[in-house]
């Protein structure tokens, strides 16, 4: 490129003050227009685009040039910007004032017709994007969603550094550490028949600087997690993990909540009200039926199991026999819903597992239901009160237990919010849920789970029945749910070797296994480690909030399909006999 030509503006950045000045611009052409004389370029670049005015009286060289210029050919100009013409003014694009008058045009690098055009409005093929991920991420939504998760990043960085937290680097090639998922795993060739395995979180490395006196660490960190993906995980993702010394829960949400506010006014400039609301996960389950509940909608649960308590219908008298629960909520977004309406959503529950759904509608003094006929008066009038049902408003009720309804009324709630396109009343919810139990019971493998992971600490005043009922005891653990997807999650840990070989006990881990897992926690745990918790959050996530994406891959640069592979370069691949041998491995 001659020296003449080294830029001197970004494309996007030239305005009306610019009128009259002699600038160098490099970029890619976007569309290229040819007037029958004059020839009009729009150039682009990371900025923006501007309009290239490439006269033959000017410059004869620019303009023959100017014609063989094609989409996505790479060039540089010179030339003076001038005002456009009143009518030539394009007010859709912050340069629509102006125009470059192309003095020197050279062509640094042509370029194939691209598989899609780059165009503002036009959303390729995915698969298509994925194979020319590189085009795909010219486009401005792509380099718009990429920068705001730069800004997120710069931002959280800013504000852990001022706050006394220390950058630093956990190992990717490691021993596995349990978050729930497979692990993905690295042959060693050095040991033959051993295995690496990718990390899942930083989380026994960032306790283990905890135990090192690191009070305060935090990282913009890689995740590995072999599992089935959906919309919005992915294989490999990056989070924003902390962990710190001699504190409890408060104190971990208080300094989460001064990064989000930053973050929020910074990326969005949205105030965020602090504290954020606090749910107790048994809380969150009652109102919502869902640990992940999205606050900016209304239809809360309430719980009817009483008032059918001594039911005339066979319906409710069987089901409250068996233990189960009546619940349900008002429907929020329609009055009157037709018949139609209420039959669909009565297929919905059903296809959640449900054996049928209860509608009922409010007309006057009378409840429309078909189950009205078995209803007494004061079970119709308790519906009305328990769901605040107003005139023509519907509630919807389900039977079974309280999992089963928590988790078909969520699920037909979050329906409901879509099928009505429900208005959020606000464009943020932000709540954490607290509390969540220690354990689950895994009915497949017939034993106890973390809930959260293995070192997770239980509430002090629970300690007394770990053993005895495992169920009942609750953690000292929060996460963040920001309209309804969970940002992430974290709790105050275990720091004492005898409360950690409790819960390995309760999890089924033998001695022997708990040892050579973990030997090197349960031994540093010894050596004073100092009470700590912390907290995770997945910045992909959080950047597809923030920049109101539904799909994760579109947040990250170069991202997976739903099977794993990466379209762009083919991984993953197989190997070479000879890789194969050096790492003594077979594949069958
Ligand atoms: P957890 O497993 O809850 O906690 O992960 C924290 C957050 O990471 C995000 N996340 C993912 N994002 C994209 N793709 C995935 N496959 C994926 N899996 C998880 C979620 C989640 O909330 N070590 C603990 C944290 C701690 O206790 O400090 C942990 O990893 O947003």
């Amino acid at each position: 490129m001659g020296y003449d030509m080294r830029r001197t503006h970004m494309c996007g950045d030239l305005r009306e003050g610019h009128a009259g000045e002699e600038v160098a611009l490099c970029g890619w052409v976007n569309t290229r227009r040819d007037h029958g004389g004059v020839i009009f370029l729009d150039l682009r670049d990371r900025s923006g685009l501007v309009q290239l005015v490439c006269n033959p009286e000017l410059s004869p060289r620019a303009h023959a040039l100017a014609h063989q210029a094609r989409a996505e050919y790479v060039m540089a100009c010179r030339g003076e910007v001038r005002l456009r013409p009143p009518e030539a003014v394009n007010p859709a694009l912050a340069t629509g004032k102006v125009e470059v008058m192309v003095r020197e045009l050279e062509l640094l690098n042509p370029a194939q017709t691209p598989p899609f055009e780059i165009q503002e409005g036009v959303t390729p093929d995915e698969s298509l994007r994925l194979r020319y991920r590189y085009l795909d991420l010219r486009r401005s939504v792509m380099q718009e969603t990429l920068l705001l998760r730069a800004a997120v990043t710069r931002t959280v960085r800013s504000y852990l550094d001022e706050n006394g937290f220390i950058e630093l680097e956990t190992p990717m090639l490691t021993k596995s550490t349990p978050e729930g998922a497979r692990d993905f795993v690295v042959p060693s060739r050095l040991q033959p028949g051993r295995f690496y395995a990718l990390p899942q979180s930083p989380q026994l490395f960032k306790q283990l600087l905890m135990v090192a006196g690191f009070d305060r660490y935090y990282q913009v960190v890689k995740c590995f997690r072999d599992e089935d993906l959906r919309a919005d995980r992915q294989p490999e993702f990056t989070q924003i993990d902390m962990e710190m010394s001699f504190v409890d829960a408060d104190e971990v949400m208080t300094t989460v909540e001064g990064m989000f506010s930053r973050v929020f006014r910074e990326v969005r400039g949205f105030e965020m009200k602090t504290p954020l609301p606090r749910l107790t996960w048994r809380r969150s389950m009652e109102l919502y039926g869902d640990d992940r509940p999205d606050l900016r909608f209304g239809m809360t649960i309430s719980e009817l199991t009483e008032l059918f308590a001594s039911s005339e219908s066979r319906l409710f008298r069987e089901a409250l026999g068996r233990g189960e629960s009546v619940r349900g909520f008002r429907l929020d977004g329609v009055t009157s819903p037709s018949r139609k309406i209420l039959d669909e959503l009565v297929e919905f529950a059903r296809g959640l597992g449900s054996a049928g759904l209860i509608w009922v509608v409010r007309e006057g003094d009378d409840l429309r239901s078909p189950l009205s006929r078995h209803l007494s008066e004061e079970e119709k009038t308790g519906i009305v009160e328990g769901l605040g049902l107003g005139e023509g408003e519907a509630g919807l009720l389900l039977l079974g237990t309280f999992e089963e309804t928590s988790e078909r009324l969520s699920r037909l709630r979050r329906h409901c919010v879509e099928r009505f396109g429900m208005e959020p009343r606000t464009p943020w919810s932000m709540v954490w849920i607290v509390d969540f139990p220690l354990f689950e019971w895994d009915e497949e493998e017939g034993r106890y789970k973390s809930n959260h992971h293995p070192f997770t600490s239980p509430k002090t005043e629970h300690l007394d029945y770990l053993e005895k009922e495992p169920l009942r005891v609750l953690s000292d653990s929060y996460d963040l749910v920001i309209n309804g997807s969970e940002v992430g999650g974290g709790s105050i840990r275990i720091h004492r070797r005898d409360l950690q070989e409790r819960v390995f006990r309760l999890l089924g881990l033998g001695e022997e296994e708990a040892w050579e897992k973990f030997g090197f926690l349960l031994e540093a745990l010894e050596y004073g480690a100092p009470p700590h918790g912390g907290v995770a959050f997945g910045l992909d996530r959080l950047v597809m909030l923030l920049a109101g994406r539904d799909n994760i891959r579109d947040v990250i640069a170069f991202p997976k399909t739903q099977s794993g592979t990466d379209l762009l370069t083919g991984a993953p691949d197989v190997l070479y006999p000879q890789q194969l041998g050096e790492l003594r491995l077979k594949t069958i």
